[in-house]
């Protein structure tokens, strides 16, 4: 029997929400997709540490898809002032605004301008910004209207933090390729956006909001799965070794039937996700992508952790907050992501980290005690000439959480019946420089026949990816969906149903189950690209000239109800049914797209054709 649904409380608060609602950045019905009339095809990797951008034109990716040659991909080569003369592919993901709240600066110039200026006592009332990619994965109730804090924690609306940093990265582009001589519109370039394989298709939208804020047509911009990006890209990369006569041997890309897992290890994210290569150069999806935030810079927090431990916190939280003490604070920042990186013990078995003075000072008239004596109380530290030593014991320790966060993801996704067979495990990402993370890894796999692979450009495995993904996205052949998803309705009553949720509803007061969670689609089930889930509505009252659907998440593989633990609301599609004529006898059909990086829910009513106008909330859902 047919499903029910509630029909929108008059109290509802709807028209406030709908405003910022419609459909956001998808293309219309009918409209086609403009990728192939695109000259340059862009892609931004708006890292939580590092950011980069690097394009192509389209030609030159014509010619790769025919042969599994590099494709000519160009490059931002960032400079960093400080080291003259050292150039890298990202640069970091900072943003400098002037007292008025105007641009000043992003990147390296962002941070030494910051630093200069903090050195100089002369920072105060200046925004600097930095690692606030994180909030898209932690800030659960994220809106348009978030707001986050600066280096002197003066909040600042988050969107706005985004659009500005964003708005930098296009702009620069823009200004590359001009320089190549180039006559191109804006309108001639396809962007793409790289996002960690774990958000939640809340910080996409917002990520596609700001994008929009910084100037990128929304029909222009799509996103990339960052995990998802670097393998398209390693399994276009000869990494494979082949016999070729007797003991000679050539490297050549993955062979079709090969499955390998990628682990992407920024700053802020650990993605996982595990393809196999399928005819026609394409990948399959063997398991969803899954991650933790515990990433490079969770192994820097944990170090202030530890120094939280021996200087005590209020002395740490004074350092840490003290206007004056700014330039101190991010001269240690720098030491121990510099120590963090070498990890150079001495015969000893001790990482040297040099401590500010101010630092120690404040210690000593704050708990009127010696440092070094005080150390005492506490193994595996010394201090001496300046120089914090830590012993390798508590390194380790530092690093056992992001470490062991990975170990059980990575076990977690083996012991999957349907994961068997992988044969490579390609790393990539910052974090995988990190000897410890990596001897991790092979240590994992030491007993079983797996190679585990480093690119030797793992910076640009992303970005280069998203190139090639964003112009050929039929390479991603299949997925698995992150998520269940699927509708609140109400439907009738069912034996051992939650008296709670009983509910009378229309003239004869039949009884209903409200809060039903009626899927599309479970967690982690494959499908292809562009497939499509729809489930049939009805009205519960023959007046019905709206109906409120609320689109839901779960975390679970088969929620009952969208109370249950693990559940979220994504938002409101409202699928207007101004025709009462034909009474209950009407039908609404609820289709969710997926396939794409993000979804796409519709509503219309039936019979075919009768437009029903569609609006979806997500970032303003309350
Ligand atoms: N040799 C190294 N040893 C340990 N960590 C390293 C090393 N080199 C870089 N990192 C760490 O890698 C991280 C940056 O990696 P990457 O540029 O891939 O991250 P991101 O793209 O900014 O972050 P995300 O992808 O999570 O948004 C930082 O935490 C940095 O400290
Ligand atoms: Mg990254």
């Amino acid at each position: 029997m047919a499903s029910g649904l509630e029909e929108i409380e008059p109290d509802s608060g709807l028209e406030e929400r709908t405003s910022s609602l419609s459909i956001h950045g998808h293309r219309e019905e009918g409209e086609k997709n403009t990728r192939e009339s695109k000259i340059v095809i862009a892609a931004i990797d708006f890292g939580t540490t590092y950011s980069g951008y690097a394009y192509i034109f389209r030609d030159e990716l014509d010619k790769a898809k025919d042969s599994s040659e590099k494709s000519n991909v160009i490059y931002k080569h960032w400079q960093s002032g400080s080291d003259a003369g050292i150039c890298s592919h990202k640069t970091p993901t900072c943003l400098l605004l002037n007292s008025a709240g105007k641009f000043d600066s992003f990147g390296y110039p962002a941070e030494e301008k910051y630093y200069n200026l903090m050195n100089n006592n002369a920072h105060l009332g200046w925004r600097f910004f930095k690692r606030f990619k994180m909030i898209l994965l932690n800030e659960r109730n994220l809106t348009t209207e978030t707001k986050i804090p600066d280096d002197q924690n003066n909040i600042f609306k988050a969107i706005d933090v985004f659009a500005l940093s964003l708005k930098f990265i296009k702009e620069d582009l823009i200004r590359s390729l001009k320089r190549t001589g180039f006559d191109i519109k804006e309108k001639e370039i396809q962007w793409v956006i790289t996002i960690p394989a774990i958000w939640n298709p809340r910080s996409k939208q917002f990520m596609r909001m700001a994008a929009e804020k910084a100037g990128m047509k929304s029909k222009q911009l799509e996103f990339a799965l960052e995990p998802e990006a670097a393998a398209v890209y390693v399994k276009e990369t000869k990494v494979a070794k082949q016999r070729v006569s007797g003991d000679e041997h050539a490297l050549v890309p993955f062979s079709v039937g090969t499955r390998f897992m990628l682990l992407d290890l920024g700053g802020g994210t650990i993605d996982i996700s595990v393809k196999e290569v399928v005819p026609g150069r394409a990948l399959k999806e063997i398991h969803r992508a899954s991650g933790s935030g515990l990433g490079g810079d969770s192994i820097n927090v944990q170090f202030f952790q530890h120094l939280e431990k021996v200087f005590g916190s209020k002395v740490m939280s004074r350092f840490k907050n003290e206007n004056n003490q700014k330039a101190a604070l991010y001269d240690l920042e720098m030491e121990i992501e510099l120590k963090k990186r070498n990890l150079d013990f001495d015969q000893n078995g001790n990482l040297k980290i040099a401590i500010p003075p101010a630092l120690i000072e404040m210690f000593e008239e704050d708990e009127d005690k010696d440092f070094e004596e005080h150390l005492n109380s506490f193994p595996g530290f010394k201090f001496k000439r300046g120089k914090l030593l830590v012993n390798q014991k508590i390194i380790t320790e530092i690093f056992i959480p992001s470490v062991t966060s990975l170990i059980q993801l990575v076990r977690k996704i083996i012991a999957q019946e349907n994961v068997t067979k992988i044969s490579d495990i390609i790393m990539v990402g910052g974090f995988s420089q990190s000897p410890i993370v990596s001897k991790t890894v092979k240590d994992l796999f030491k007993h079983e026949n797996v190679n585990v692979i480093i690119p030797n450009d793992p910076d640009l495995a992303v970005l280069q990816g998203a190139v090639m993904y964003r112009y050929w996205p039929e390479v991603v052949r299949t997925r698995r969906s992150p998520y269940t998803y699927g509708t609140r309705l109400l439907r009738l009553w069912l034996d051992g149903d939650d008296e709670s949720k009983m509910t009378r509803r229309g003239k004869s007061k039949e009884v209903f189950c409200g809060d039903h969670f009626e899927k599309f689609v479970s967690l982690n089930d494959e499908f292809e690209t562009g497939q499509t889930a729809t489930i049939k509505v009805y009205p519960v009252e023959a007046d019905t000239t709206e109906m409120a659907i609320d689109v839901y998440t779960s975390d679970k593989s088969d929620p009952r109800y969208t109370t249950d633990n693990g559940c979220e609301k994504l938002g409101r599609l409202v699928v207007h049914m101004p025709d009462t004529t034909k009474g209950l006898d009407r039908r609404a059909d609820v289709t969710m797209t997926m396939g794409s990086t993000e979804i796409v829910v519709q509503g219309k009513m039936m019979p075919d054709g009768t437009p029903t106008k569609v609006v979806f909330d997500m970032l303003n859902a309350k």
